[in-house]
């Protein structure tokens, strides 16, 4: 028997808590283990939710999950950064694997966790902290390894595009769109960091770590959000036949790593115009492969819980890679990148 302690049960916590019991049958007879969630950290016990769950898992108190010798993986959903960073670390060093859909922690904190997942011989993965559902961490870990990548560019955020669709598509005004997002999940609890481009920021820099196999830090890199573009900027945008996208990008060249995330604007015949509504697009490009492309849903409940439980799966059957150890983190200059992209 594996016993999870499941770390929120918000958007996210509740998709993975679903999944994991609606298959539980399916993955004990794929792996041959059972699975099953030991107990539920949230902030308010009382609250009204909209999944069907045993009151007696609720805790408050996050030793319930970190302190209980049974509970052999930590699935860290919280919307609260700077306790998800302690939690993790204590669960680490008290010898549980960990899994997280944690931007902001994963890429402000990848090497020192890495660093202590290596230590105490435990996963720590991360599939779900960039692009919702589509497995690019695992692919860049992994399938790609034979390539030399030396540029990434993307639509890494779900909520930001949700808007600039609404704004473009049906006139709807950035509040009211924003709102939209917010209703369907997709936002941060905060969406200051969705707005100004520094979530997508935060995943540029944890793509480019592992890509370039270079620390890349999103303290450096420069982010300007969609804040200042109006509903007559889309009216005009909309006239001249271009399609307004942040897009993140980073370059590798010369031993120097180049990143930004920036609104652009693109022909509305475009492969990126077409990424509409929370839908991410992330474009590699190798010297061996040429440019290839993953799309998927960025952001959402099942989409999103669906790679935490992937990470979880894979922590099972023992066929996780934890991947490298990176140090020294930072980035060799600021400035803006052209997009080149179609
Ligand atoms: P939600 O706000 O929907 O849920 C957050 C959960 O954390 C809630 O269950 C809340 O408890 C719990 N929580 C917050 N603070 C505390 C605390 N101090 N102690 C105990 N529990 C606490 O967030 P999401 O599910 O949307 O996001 C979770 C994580 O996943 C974030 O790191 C986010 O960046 C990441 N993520 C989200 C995606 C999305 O599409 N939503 C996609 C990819 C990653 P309670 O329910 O009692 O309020
Ligand atoms: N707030 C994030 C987004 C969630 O909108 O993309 C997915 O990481």
């Amino acid at each position: 028997m594996i016993n999870i302690g499941l770390m929120g049960l918000g958007t996210v916590g509740s998709g993975v808590y679903e999944i994991i019991n609606n298959r539980r049958r399916f993955f004990e007879d794929e792996i041959g283990e059972k699975i099953k969630i030991k107990k539920v950290l949230v902030k308010n016990k009382n609250k009204n939710r909209n999944i069907d769950i045993d009151d007696k898992l609720l805790t408050l108190n996050p030793k319930d999950i970190l302190d209980d010798p049974e509970v052999d993986i930590v699935i860290d959903v919280l919307s609260e950064k700077e306790i998800a960073y302690d939690y993790l670390k204590y669960a680490l060093e008290n010898k549980k694997h960990v899994v997280t859909a944690n931007k902001a922690v994963v890429s402000s904190k990848m090497e020192e966790l890495l660093y202590l997942s290596k230590e105490n011989n435990k996963a720590f993965l991360f599939e779900a902290s960039v692009g919702g559902g589509i497995p690019i961490i695992n692919s860049l870990k992994q399938g790609i390894k034979a390539d030399d990548i030396f540029q990434i560019q993307g639509i890494l955020n779900g909520t930001t595009n949700y808007i600039l669709t609404k704004m473009y598509e049906k006139g709807i005004c950035f509040k009211d769109a924003l709102k939209d997002a917010q209703d369907k999940g997709y936002a941060e609890a905060d969406p200051t960091d969705d707005i100004k481009g520094y979530d997508t920021g935060r995943k540029l820099a944890i793509l480019s770590t592992i890509a370039y196999n270079q620390p890349v830090d999103s303290k450096f890199i420069n982010c300007r959000g969609i804040d200042e573009i109006s509903i007559e900027d889309i009216n005009e945008f909309r006239k001249l036949k271009l399609v307004p996208k942040l897009i993140g990008s980073s370059q590798r060249s010369d031993n120097h790593i180049y990143a930004s995330v920036e609104p652009l604007l693109v022909k509305d015949e475009s492969f990126f115009s077409n990424v509409k509504d929370a839908f991410n697009i992330i474009s590699l490009r190798g010297y061996n492969t040429g440019e290839l492309r993953f799309y998927g849903q960025g952001a959402g409940k099942n989409p999103t819980a669906n790679s935490v439980v992937l990470d979880v799966l894979d922590i099972v059957k023992g066929t996780y890679t934890n991947g490298k150890v990176y140090e020294n983190r930072k980035i060799s200059g600021d400035k803006y990148l052209t997009f080149d992209g179609e």
